[in-house]
């Protein structure tokens, strides 16, 4: 059987807030704005969403303390703001970080006899407050996806709560990237392309969600020159594509779930720090190596690579040497990787090949030499 699901309304467009302000009303009359530090301010986001929302006479409050890979305790904290100000409905304004957050307090907000281990309970009826998300990177896709991902320090990882929870209303503008530093555009590009790798080449995917992931492919490879060269100045219609294809990303893996190169992932940036888009790309390259020659042969054909020596050629190119880590320690933090991952026999069946602890090591070791040259 085939499905496709994705409950949420999508508008992209040029000032997109401010112009479908009118949008909010039906969500209530006080919202809670959830971002994380200073950039949405800094990129315009903060402003076009307080304007619409005084627009249409919405009261607001918000939370701005979303740290990167946030922690149940801060979704806790946001949750209790909102609250305290009787919200109606929540506005995640950023990244994945802010997004994620945003939705696992949507879930708290809607069960205040609940504490935070809810969140990680299943429970098919559970309800949340409604939700709009404005992303403001181009890469976790989390504005069209069911998922949030916190971090969770007492198991020393990242996991996702156990609720589906998706946005009433993506709204979706380019002009936010516009001022992005290099390093995020990069991290989170290369967590798009990740997604569209990982779903493309997923056990779960189906022809509508290869529909996503292929368009999505093709809009990065399109656009990919902007990582090459000593100069990064990506023009509004390479931002436009980066943005497209993190949002098709999103509609893929909000079908297929990620993979294998994001299940290794999450030690090294919970234990180094390593940003996340940055993190599962370093995986790809063992990942694609792995596949039969006909589906790496597509998926790279899609994004214009001949082979994966180009894409890990660029890879390095954006991302340099692991400068913040001893090799042993890399080792130690690899070997624990594929040794969670192991024990997660769901996400390893998602890979298109046979997987078991020995390829795990294949790919999670793959660029070891490569990162210390
Ligand atoms: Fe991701």
């Amino acid at each position: 059987m085939s499905q496709f699901y994705l409950p949420t309304r999508i508008l992209q467009d040029t000032d997109v807030v401010v112009k479908n302000a009118f949008e909010l009303n039906g969500f209530g009359k006080k919202a809670l704005l959830v971002m994380g530090g200073n950039s949405a301010v800094n990129n315009g986001a903060y402003h076009d969403v307080t304007t619409a929302l005084q627009k249409e006479k919405i009261d607001f409050v918000y939370f701005n303390g979303v740290e990167p890979n946030p922690t149940v305790g801060t979704v806790v904290k946001a949750a209790g703001v909102g609250r305290m100000n009787s919200v109606d409905f929540v506005i995640g304004i950023g990244g994945g970080s802010a997004m994620d957050a945003a939705k696992a307090v949507a879930v708290l907000l809607a069960n205040p006899k609940r504490n935070a281990d809810y969140l990680f309970e299943n429970d098919p009826y559970v309800t949340h407050l409604p939700l709009v998300l404005v992303p403001t990177t181009c890469g976790s896709g989390s504005e069209v996806t069911g998922v949030s991902v916190l971090t969770v320090p007492e198991k020393k990882t990242k996991k996702s709560i156990s609720h589906k929870v998706y946005a009433e209303l993506a709204l979706i503008d380019v002009k936010y990237l516009k001022t992005a530093p290099r390093e995020l555009v990069f991290n989170t590009a290369f967590d798009a392309l990740a997604h569209l790798i990982e779903s493309f080449a997923n056990t779960r995917s189906t022809d509508y969600s290869k529909m996503c992931a292929v368009a999505g492919l093709k809009k990065w490879g399109a656009c990919r020159r902007v990582f090459d060269g000593s100069k990064f100045q990506p023009g509004e219609n390479d931002l436009r594509k980066l943005m497209d294809a993190s949002v098709m990303a999103g509609m893929a893996i909000a079908q297929t779930g990620t993979g294998i190169p994001h299940g290794l992932s999450y030690p090294m940036t919970y234990y180094l720090g390593i940003p996340h888009g940055r993190a599962a790309a370093y995986f790809l390259a063992g990942y694609l190596d792995c596949m039969n020659e006909h589906l790496r042969d597509q998926i790279l054909g899609f994004i214009g690579y001949s082979e994966i020596r180009d894409y890990r050629k660029q890879y390095k190119y954006c991302f340099g040497r692991l400068e913040v880590v001893q090799k042993e320690q890399l080792i130690q933090i690899l070997a624990h990787a594929v040794d969670e991952l192991s024990k997660n026999p769901e996400k390893c069946a998602t890979a298109p090949f046979p997987v078991d602890v020995e390829v795990l090591k294949y790919i999670a070791f793959y660029e070891i030499q490569e990162t210390f040259e």
